[in-house]
């Protein structure tokens, strides 16, 4: 969103003696970090155009629906980013159907983290089925995986890794990545730079238990709001449904085993009035003048389920670009 660099401000400045915590930052004027340091005499000024606030607006203003997300999402960045010296990449993993915002979040904490957002040369994404289509390649792509990942983060150590599909990952390469999340992660026996963040994106089967306990949660009456991570031991129910998987449970449960990821993160199926609401961003988006009626009528001629009560649109805010065009003139 273009206009989104206007409402960024400066909020702090640090005056560091030149020689002190400067290694581990690596980053220098003119990169693509939103961060950025200068050195004159004796001293570096770190400047910080702050993601921070900005990632907290964003928030707000583009993720609809999505509670748990904002929450765990911006504690988590905004934590790992300003902390200097992490014992360990940041892990996060998205569950939730489809078209709920997994990648949406992941193109917000780009655009606050790097100044060309999704497209910066620090953003790695790997989508299973697209990058690591042939089963009999497997150990080409996992060398090629394992270097890739180590000569990332040894260039650039705030580097982002997008895992789209992991539901759909091969064991294999899920191997290759675990050692590089671990505390004071070593590959071949080389210590790894710990100041990369990990996201890992799963949609089917978790995304399913989702939508079945917040369907529980509207048949009872409660408000989604009081839907949290901890609800009837969802966490549990979600992990359990990881471990289940036919295909690669046992790979993906050593990542729990080890407790490498960091937060589970929890994408709700959304309501009529969130599609509502993507509606209008649409037509934001498309230059048009907002019309709330219009956003009404394009978001319930799109699918919900249950068959009866229609509470959850089946495919979130997917498509909603594409039904908007259809009812311009
Ligand atoms: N919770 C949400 N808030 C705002 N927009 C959303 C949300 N969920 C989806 N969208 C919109 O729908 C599009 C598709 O969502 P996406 O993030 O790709 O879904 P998925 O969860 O399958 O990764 C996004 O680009 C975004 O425009
Ligand atoms: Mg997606």
């Amino acid at each position: 969103m273009a206009t989104q660099y206007s409402k960024w401000q400066c909020i702090s400045v640090f005056k560091v003696p030149m020689k002190s915590k400067l290694k581990f930052l690596g980053v220098m004027p003119g990169s693509d970090y939103r961060i950025f340091l200068s050195c004159y005499g004796l001293f570096c000024y770190f400047v910080d155009f702050t993601y921070l606030s900005g990632l907290e607006e964003d928030l707000k203003d583009s993720l609809f629906g999505q509670h748990i997300v904002s929450d765990v999402v911006l504690k988590a960045v905004t934590s790992f980013m300003t902390d200097s010296n992490p014992n360990k990449p940041l892990v996060l993993s998205f569950h939730g159907t489809t078209g709920v915002g997994k990648n949406h979040v992941a193109k917000i904490i780009a655009r606050n983290v790097y100044k060309k957002g999704i497209q910066s040369k620090h953003i790695h994404t790997y989508i299973s089925e697209h990058h690591f289509p042939h089963r009999k390649k497997l150990d080409l792509y996992s060398a090629q995986l394992k270097q890739w990942i180590r000569g990332n983060v040894s260039s650039s150590p705030r580097s982002m890794f997008i895992f789209d599909e992991m539901d759909k990952m091969q064991p294999q390469l899920i191997d290759v990545i675990k050692p590089f999340l671990d505390y004071n992660a070593r590959v071949d026996g080389v210590p790894q730079k710990l100041e990369a963040v990990y996201l890992f994106v799963y949609s089917n089967a978790s995304g399913n238990v989702i939508a079945e306990v917040a369907l529980d949660f509207w048949r009872e009456g409660k408000d989604r709001e009081e839907l949290w991570m901890n609800s009837k031991e969802l966490e549990t129910k979600i992990l359990q449904n990881i471990f289940n998987n036919k295909n690669s449970g046992f790979l993906h449960s050593s990542i729990i085993d080890h407790h490498l990821v960091d937060h589970y993160i929890l994408f709700l199926p959304l309501e009529l009035k969130h599609v509502r609401q993507c509606v209008m961003a649409e037509m934001l988006h498309l230059n048009m003048t907002q019309d709330y009626d219009l956003a009404d009528r394009v978001a319930r001629n799109l699918p919900f389920f249950p068959e009866e009560e229609k509470i959850f649109a089946v495919k979130g805010c997917k498509s909603v670009r594409q039904k908007l065009v259809l009812y311009v003139d």
